[in-house]
Protein backbone atom coordinates (compact mmCIF):
# COMPACT_ATOMS: atom_id res chain seq x y z
CA UNK A 1 0.00 0.00 0.00
CA UNK A 2 1.20 3.51 -0.73
CA UNK A 3 0.45 4.90 2.63
CA UNK A 4 0.65 8.59 4.11
CA UNK A 5 1.58 8.82 7.83
CA UNK A 6 0.81 11.83 9.62
CA UNK A 7 3.26 13.04 12.33
CA UNK A 8 5.92 10.40 11.12
CA UNK A 9 8.22 13.10 12.39
CA UNK A 10 7.49 12.28 16.21
CA UNK A 11 7.88 9.92 18.34
CA UNK A 12 5.34 6.87 17.15
CA UNK A 13 5.17 7.80 13.78
CA UNK A 14 8.75 7.45 12.66
CA UNK A 15 9.00 4.00 14.59
CA UNK A 16 5.73 2.82 12.76
CA UNK A 17 7.44 4.20 9.51
CA UNK A 18 10.56 2.41 9.77
CA UNK A 19 8.21 -0.99 10.20
CA UNK A 20 5.80 -0.37 7.95
CA UNK A 21 8.34 0.41 5.15
CA UNK A 22 10.63 -2.98 6.16
CA UNK A 23 6.77 -4.46 5.49
CA UNK A 24 7.17 -3.85 2.45
CA UNK A 25 4.71 -0.79 2.14
CA UNK A 26 5.74 2.51 0.09
CA UNK A 27 5.39 5.64 2.83
CA UNK A 28 5.18 9.18 2.55
CA UNK A 29 5.24 11.38 5.83
CA UNK A 30 3.62 14.77 6.36
CA UNK A 31 4.56 16.80 10.11
CA UNK A 32 4.58 20.66 10.43
CA UNK A 33 7.76 20.12 12.66
CA UNK A 34 5.71 21.73 15.98
CA UNK A 35 7.07 19.09 18.00
CA UNK A 36 9.65 16.87 15.80
CA UNK A 37 13.36 17.61 13.77
CA UNK A 38 13.66 17.37 10.37
CA UNK A 39 16.81 15.38 11.71
CA UNK A 40 14.45 12.45 12.38
CA UNK A 41 14.30 12.15 8.65
CA UNK A 42 17.64 10.57 7.42
CA UNK A 43 17.80 8.05 10.40
CA UNK A 44 14.03 6.79 9.67
CA UNK A 45 15.35 6.12 5.91
CA UNK A 46 18.56 4.48 7.00
CA UNK A 47 16.44 1.90 9.11
CA UNK A 48 13.85 1.53 7.03
CA UNK A 49 16.54 1.43 3.83
CA UNK A 50 14.57 3.35 1.41
CA UNK A 51 13.63 7.04 0.70
CA UNK A 52 10.98 8.70 2.81
CA UNK A 53 9.47 12.15 1.29
CA UNK A 54 9.07 14.52 4.41
CA UNK A 55 5.73 17.25 3.11
CA UNK A 56 6.39 19.53 5.78
CA UNK A 57 2.99 21.59 6.39
CA UNK A 58 0.09 22.65 8.96
CA UNK A 59 -2.58 19.99 8.13
CA UNK A 60 -5.06 22.32 9.70
CA UNK A 61 -4.16 24.38 6.16
CA UNK A 62 -7.58 22.34 3.99
CA UNK A 63 -5.87 23.74 0.68
CA UNK A 64 -1.94 22.41 1.44
CA UNK A 65 -3.86 18.80 2.98
CA UNK A 66 -6.37 18.63 -0.09
CA UNK A 67 -3.12 19.40 -2.55
CA UNK A 68 -1.40 16.96 -0.55
CA UNK A 69 -4.02 13.92 -0.48
CA UNK A 70 -4.99 14.78 -4.09
CA UNK A 71 -1.63 14.16 -5.54
CA UNK A 72 -0.39 11.77 -3.16
CA UNK A 73 -2.31 8.60 -5.18
CA UNK A 74 -2.63 7.17 -1.29
CA UNK A 75 -4.35 3.79 -0.43
CA UNK A 76 -4.41 4.63 3.31
CA UNK A 77 -3.67 7.32 6.35
CA UNK A 78 -1.76 6.65 9.59
CA UNK A 79 -2.91 9.99 11.56
CA UNK A 80 -0.90 10.54 14.04
CA UNK A 81 -0.59 14.41 14.29
CA UNK A 82 -1.55 16.41 17.16
CA UNK A 83 -0.38 17.88 20.40
CA UNK A 84 -0.42 15.70 23.21
CA UNK A 85 0.45 17.21 26.40
CA UNK A 86 -1.64 16.89 29.00
CA UNK A 87 -0.67 19.92 31.72
CA UNK A 88 -0.60 21.92 28.76
CA UNK A 89 -3.63 21.31 26.92
CA UNK A 90 -5.44 22.43 30.54
CA UNK A 91 -3.22 25.88 30.27
CA UNK A 92 -4.22 26.28 26.14
CA UNK A 93 -7.26 24.41 25.77
CA UNK A 94 -8.32 25.91 22.71
CA UNK A 95 -4.64 25.21 20.79
CA UNK A 96 -5.39 21.70 21.70
CA UNK A 97 -9.39 21.84 20.14
CA UNK A 98 -8.03 23.80 17.12
CA UNK A 99 -4.82 21.14 16.41
CA UNK A 100 -6.50 18.34 17.13
CA UNK A 101 -9.93 18.57 15.56
CA UNK A 102 -9.20 21.06 12.68
CA UNK A 103 -5.83 18.86 11.47
CA UNK A 104 -8.16 15.20 11.70
CA UNK A 105 -11.36 17.04 10.02
CA UNK A 106 -8.98 18.36 7.13
CA UNK A 107 -7.28 15.14 6.55
CA UNK A 108 -10.39 13.42 6.46
CA UNK A 109 -12.02 15.71 4.30
CA UNK A 110 -9.48 15.37 1.76
CA UNK A 111 -9.33 11.47 2.25
CA UNK A 112 -13.57 11.34 1.29
CA UNK A 113 -12.90 14.09 -1.77
CA UNK A 114 -9.80 11.96 -3.10
CA UNK A 115 -11.23 8.46 -2.47
CA UNK A 116 -8.75 7.76 0.21
CA UNK A 117 -11.18 5.64 3.03
CA UNK A 118 -8.70 3.48 4.98
CA UNK A 119 -7.47 5.33 8.52
CA UNK A 120 -5.89 4.31 11.44
CA UNK A 121 -6.01 6.74 13.90
CA UNK A 122 -3.95 7.37 17.08
CA UNK A 123 -6.52 7.22 19.92
CA UNK A 124 -5.48 6.75 23.68
CA UNK A 125 -6.33 5.11 27.02
CA UNK A 126 -7.12 8.29 28.02
CA UNK A 127 -10.90 8.15 26.53
CA UNK A 128 -12.15 5.96 29.18
CA UNK A 129 -11.78 8.38 31.75
CA UNK A 130 -10.89 8.20 35.43
CA UNK A 131 -14.04 5.60 36.78
CA UNK A 132 -13.82 2.57 34.62
CA UNK A 133 -12.39 -0.03 36.70
CA UNK A 134 -9.41 -1.95 34.41
CA UNK A 135 -8.78 -4.20 32.67
CA UNK A 136 -10.09 -1.56 30.21
CA UNK A 137 -12.24 -2.82 27.37
CA UNK A 138 -13.47 -0.91 24.24
CA UNK A 139 -16.97 -1.58 24.84
CA UNK A 140 -16.81 0.69 27.53
CA UNK A 141 -18.18 4.49 27.58
CA UNK A 142 -16.10 7.16 26.99
CA UNK A 143 -15.23 10.19 29.00
CA UNK A 144 -12.17 12.77 29.95
CA UNK A 145 -10.48 14.30 32.53
CA UNK A 146 -8.62 16.87 30.64
CA UNK A 147 -9.04 19.35 26.89
CA UNK A 148 -6.52 16.94 25.66
CA UNK A 149 -8.69 13.55 26.24
CA UNK A 150 -11.40 15.10 25.10
CA UNK A 151 -9.95 15.97 21.68
CA UNK A 152 -9.53 12.25 21.73
CA UNK A 153 -13.07 11.66 22.68
CA UNK A 154 -14.47 14.00 19.82
CA UNK A 155 -12.51 12.80 17.38
CA UNK A 156 -13.20 9.25 17.60
CA UNK A 157 -17.09 10.42 18.13
CA UNK A 158 -16.08 12.59 14.48
CA UNK A 159 -14.70 9.26 12.64
CA UNK A 160 -17.67 7.55 13.76
CA UNK A 161 -19.94 9.32 12.31
CA UNK A 162 -18.48 9.39 9.39
CA UNK A 163 -18.28 5.81 8.86
CA UNK A 164 -21.59 5.69 9.54
CA UNK A 165 -22.72 8.20 7.05
CA UNK A 166 -20.55 6.53 4.47
CA UNK A 167 -19.96 2.76 5.11
CA UNK A 168 -16.87 2.47 2.23
CA UNK A 169 -14.50 3.88 5.26
CA UNK A 170 -12.01 1.36 7.29
CA UNK A 171 -11.20 2.80 10.26
CA UNK A 172 -9.44 2.05 13.12
CA UNK A 173 -9.12 3.62 16.44
CA UNK A 174 -6.13 2.86 18.22
CA UNK A 175 -6.32 3.01 21.99
CA UNK A 176 -2.53 3.44 23.32
CA UNK A 177 -1.52 2.52 26.77
CA UNK A 178 1.55 4.35 27.98
CA UNK A 179 4.21 3.49 24.75
CA UNK A 180 7.77 3.91 25.99
CA UNK A 181 11.16 2.25 24.53
CA UNK A 182 13.13 2.44 21.04
CA UNK A 183 14.03 1.41 17.83
CA UNK A 184 16.70 -1.21 19.40
CA UNK A 185 19.61 0.28 17.47
CA UNK A 186 19.61 3.58 19.83
CA UNK A 187 18.92 5.47 16.18
CA UNK A 188 15.57 6.90 16.80
CA UNK A 189 13.64 7.47 20.12
CA UNK A 190 11.64 9.49 22.05
CA UNK A 191 12.82 13.27 22.40
CA UNK A 192 10.53 15.44 24.33
CA UNK A 193 11.06 19.26 24.10
CA UNK A 194 11.21 21.16 27.44
CA UNK A 195 10.66 18.87 30.94
CA UNK A 196 9.43 15.34 30.28
CA UNK A 197 5.54 14.75 31.05
CA UNK A 198 6.09 11.03 31.00
CA UNK A 199 7.66 9.09 32.99
CA UNK A 200 10.48 7.32 31.10
CA UNK A 201 11.57 10.14 29.08
CA UNK A 202 12.51 11.59 32.67
CA UNK A 203 13.76 8.54 34.28
CA UNK A 204 15.99 8.73 31.09
CA UNK A 205 16.86 12.61 31.44
CA UNK A 206 18.01 11.43 35.33
CA UNK A 207 20.30 8.57 34.03
CA UNK A 208 21.94 11.12 31.48
CA UNK A 209 22.66 14.09 34.20
CA UNK A 210 20.14 16.23 33.06
CA UNK A 211 17.67 16.10 35.51
CA UNK A 212 18.62 15.54 39.26
CA UNK A 213 16.32 13.23 40.64
CA UNK A 214 13.08 11.55 39.56
CA UNK A 215 9.54 12.78 41.83
CA UNK A 216 7.48 9.71 42.48
CA UNK A 217 3.99 11.12 42.98
CA UNK A 218 2.97 9.25 45.80
CA UNK A 219 3.49 5.87 47.33
CA UNK A 220 0.25 5.46 49.19
CA UNK A 221 -2.15 4.60 46.59
CA UNK A 222 -3.34 0.53 46.91
CA UNK A 223 -0.96 -1.14 44.85
CA UNK A 224 1.63 -3.59 45.45
CA UNK A 225 4.20 -1.27 46.34
CA UNK A 226 2.34 2.04 46.52
CA UNK A 227 3.46 3.30 43.26
CA UNK A 228 1.15 4.19 40.70
CA UNK A 229 0.58 1.32 38.02
CA UNK A 230 0.36 1.74 34.06
CA UNK A 231 0.72 -0.49 31.25
CA UNK A 232 3.79 0.35 29.79
CA UNK A 233 4.27 -1.05 25.81
CA UNK A 234 7.00 -0.73 23.79
CA UNK A 235 7.03 1.36 20.88
CA UNK A 236 8.25 -1.27 18.56
CA UNK A 237 5.06 -3.34 19.77
CA UNK A 238 2.89 -0.51 19.34
CA UNK A 239 4.04 0.09 15.75
CA UNK A 240 3.37 -3.42 14.87
CA UNK A 241 0.10 -3.08 15.97
CA UNK A 242 -0.38 0.14 13.24
CA UNK A 243 0.81 -2.47 10.31
CA UNK A 244 -1.58 -5.04 11.63
CA UNK A 245 -4.67 -2.85 11.27
CA UNK A 246 -3.85 -1.38 8.45
CA UNK A 247 -3.50 -4.96 6.76
CA UNK A 248 -6.14 -6.29 8.42
CA UNK A 249 -8.94 -3.60 8.07
CA UNK A 250 -10.32 -4.78 4.57
CA UNK A 251 -10.76 -8.90 5.51
CA UNK A 252 -12.54 -7.42 9.45
CA UNK A 253 -14.76 -5.08 6.64
CA UNK A 254 -16.22 -2.98 9.93
CA UNK A 255 -16.27 0.45 8.87
CA UNK A 256 -15.22 1.31 12.18
CA UNK A 257 -13.24 -0.49 14.90
CA UNK A 258 -11.92 0.25 17.87
CA UNK A 259 -8.61 -1.68 19.49
CA UNK A 260 -6.46 -1.24 22.93
CA UNK A 261 -2.66 -1.25 22.35
CA UNK A 262 -1.90 -2.57 25.35
CA UNK A 263 0.50 -5.63 27.43
CA UNK A 264 -2.54 -6.41 30.02
CA UNK A 265 0.12 -5.57 32.57
CA UNK A 266 0.54 -2.98 34.70
CA UNK A 267 3.95 -2.18 36.29
CA UNK A 268 4.14 0.32 39.07
CA UNK A 269 6.74 3.09 38.91
CA UNK A 270 9.03 1.82 41.11
CA UNK A 271 9.29 -1.41 39.21
CA UNK A 272 9.68 0.72 36.14
CA UNK A 273 12.62 2.69 38.19
CA UNK A 274 13.92 -0.54 38.99
CA UNK A 275 14.05 -1.94 35.64
CA UNK A 276 15.62 1.32 34.30
CA UNK A 277 18.39 1.23 36.93
CA UNK A 278 19.21 -2.32 35.91
CA UNK A 279 19.99 -1.09 32.19
CA UNK A 280 21.71 1.95 33.50
CA UNK A 281 23.50 -0.82 35.95
CA UNK A 282 23.25 1.76 38.96
CA UNK A 283 20.75 3.34 40.61
CA UNK A 284 19.16 6.24 39.88
CA UNK A 285 17.46 9.21 42.74
CA UNK A 286 14.02 9.69 43.26
CA UNK A 287 12.02 11.56 46.35
CA UNK A 288 8.63 10.34 47.00
CA UNK A 289 6.26 13.61 46.57
CA UNK A 290 2.56 13.86 47.61
CA UNK A 291 0.12 12.68 45.12
CA UNK A 292 -0.87 14.52 41.76
CA UNK A 293 -4.21 15.11 41.57
CA UNK A 294 -6.19 13.31 38.83
CA UNK A 295 -3.82 10.50 38.66
CA UNK A 296 -5.59 6.74 39.50
CA UNK A 297 -3.73 3.98 40.76
CA UNK A 298 -4.19 1.80 38.40
CA UNK A 299 -4.90 1.38 34.43
CA UNK A 300 -4.20 -1.20 31.97
CA UNK A 301 -5.91 -2.61 28.76
CA UNK A 302 -7.78 -5.84 28.07
CA UNK A 303 -5.90 -6.50 25.01
CA UNK A 304 -7.55 -9.54 23.98
CA UNK A 305 -9.74 -8.01 21.02
CA UNK A 306 -6.70 -6.72 18.89
CA UNK A 307 -4.63 -10.10 19.58
CA UNK A 308 -7.92 -12.14 18.25
CA UNK A 309 -8.42 -9.61 15.98
CA UNK A 310 -5.17 -8.25 14.19
CA UNK A 311 -3.13 -11.66 15.15
CA UNK A 312 -0.70 -9.07 17.16
CA UNK A 313 0.77 -9.64 20.62
CA UNK A 314 2.64 -6.86 22.43
CA UNK A 315 5.54 -9.19 24.26
CA UNK A 316 8.76 -7.03 24.66
CA UNK A 317 9.45 -7.29 28.08
CA UNK A 318 9.69 -4.19 30.79
CA UNK A 319 13.61 -4.65 30.98
CA UNK A 320 13.92 -4.17 26.81
CA UNK A 321 11.46 -1.26 26.76
CA UNK A 322 14.32 0.04 29.37
CA UNK A 323 17.26 -1.25 27.72
CA UNK A 324 16.20 0.35 24.35
CA UNK A 325 15.45 3.34 26.00
CA UNK A 326 18.59 3.43 27.36
CA UNK A 327 20.53 2.50 23.85
CA UNK A 328 18.22 5.81 22.49
CA UNK A 329 19.12 8.09 25.46
CA UNK A 330 22.95 7.07 25.84
CA UNK A 331 23.97 7.62 22.49
CA UNK A 332 21.69 10.64 21.74
CA UNK A 333 21.99 12.63 25.38
CA UNK A 334 20.55 15.82 23.81
CA UNK A 335 17.94 14.07 21.23
CA UNK A 336 18.24 14.84 18.18
CA UNK A 337 20.71 17.21 16.59
CA UNK A 338 19.03 20.58 15.47
CA UNK A 339 18.68 20.92 11.40
N1 LIG B 1 3.14 9.15 23.38
C1 LIG B 1 2.09 8.79 24.10
O1 LIG B 1 2.24 8.52 25.30
C2 LIG B 1 0.72 8.66 23.48
C3 LIG B 1 -0.28 7.95 24.15
C4 LIG B 1 -1.55 7.86 23.57
C5 LIG B 1 -1.80 8.49 22.35
N2 LIG B 1 -0.82 9.19 21.74
C6 LIG B 1 -1.11 9.87 20.47
O2 LIG B 1 -0.29 9.35 19.45
C7 LIG B 1 0.04 10.35 18.50
C8 LIG B 1 1.54 10.41 18.33
O3 LIG B 1 2.15 10.64 19.59
P1 LIG B 1 3.70 10.87 19.74
O4 LIG B 1 4.06 10.49 21.13
O5 LIG B 1 4.42 10.27 18.61
O6 LIG B 1 3.72 12.46 19.64
P2 LIG B 1 4.75 13.43 18.87
O7 LIG B 1 4.49 14.81 19.36
O8 LIG B 1 6.13 12.90 18.97
O9 LIG B 1 4.25 13.29 17.36
C9 LIG B 1 3.17 14.02 16.85
C10 LIG B 1 3.65 14.72 15.59
O10 LIG B 1 2.56 15.45 15.03
C11 LIG B 1 3.08 16.67 14.50
N3 LIG B 1 1.94 17.61 14.41
C12 LIG B 1 1.20 18.13 15.43
N4 LIG B 1 0.24 18.93 14.94
C13 LIG B 1 0.35 18.93 13.58
C14 LIG B 1 -0.34 19.57 12.51
N5 LIG B 1 -1.36 20.41 12.74
N6 LIG B 1 0.06 19.32 11.23
C15 LIG B 1 1.09 18.48 10.98
N7 LIG B 1 1.79 17.85 11.96
C16 LIG B 1 1.43 18.07 13.24
C17 LIG B 1 4.19 17.06 15.45
O11 LIG B 1 5.17 17.91 14.88
C18 LIG B 1 4.79 15.70 15.84
O12 LIG B 1 5.89 15.35 15.02
C19 LIG B 1 -0.58 11.64 19.04
O13 LIG B 1 -1.82 11.84 18.39
C20 LIG B 1 -0.79 11.35 20.50
O14 LIG B 1 -1.86 12.09 21.05
C21 LIG B 1 0.44 9.28 22.26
Amino acid sequence: MRVLISGGAGYIGSHTAVLLAGAGHEVEIVDNLVNAKPTVLPRIEQLAGTTIPLHVLDLCDREATDALVAAGNYDAVIHFAGLKAVGESVERPLDYYDNNLNSTISLVRAMGAHGVRRLVFSSSATVYGDAAQPPLMEKLPTSATNPYGWTKVMIEQVLRDVAAADNSWRIALLRYFNPIGAHPSGDIGEDPQGIPNNLVPYIAQVAVGRREFLNVWGNDYPTADGTGERDYIHVMDLAAGHVAALEKLDEIGRPVNMWNLGTGKPASVLQVLAAFSAAVGRDLPYRVMARRPGDVPTSYADPHLAEIELDWRADRTLDQMCADTWRWQSQNPTGYPDA
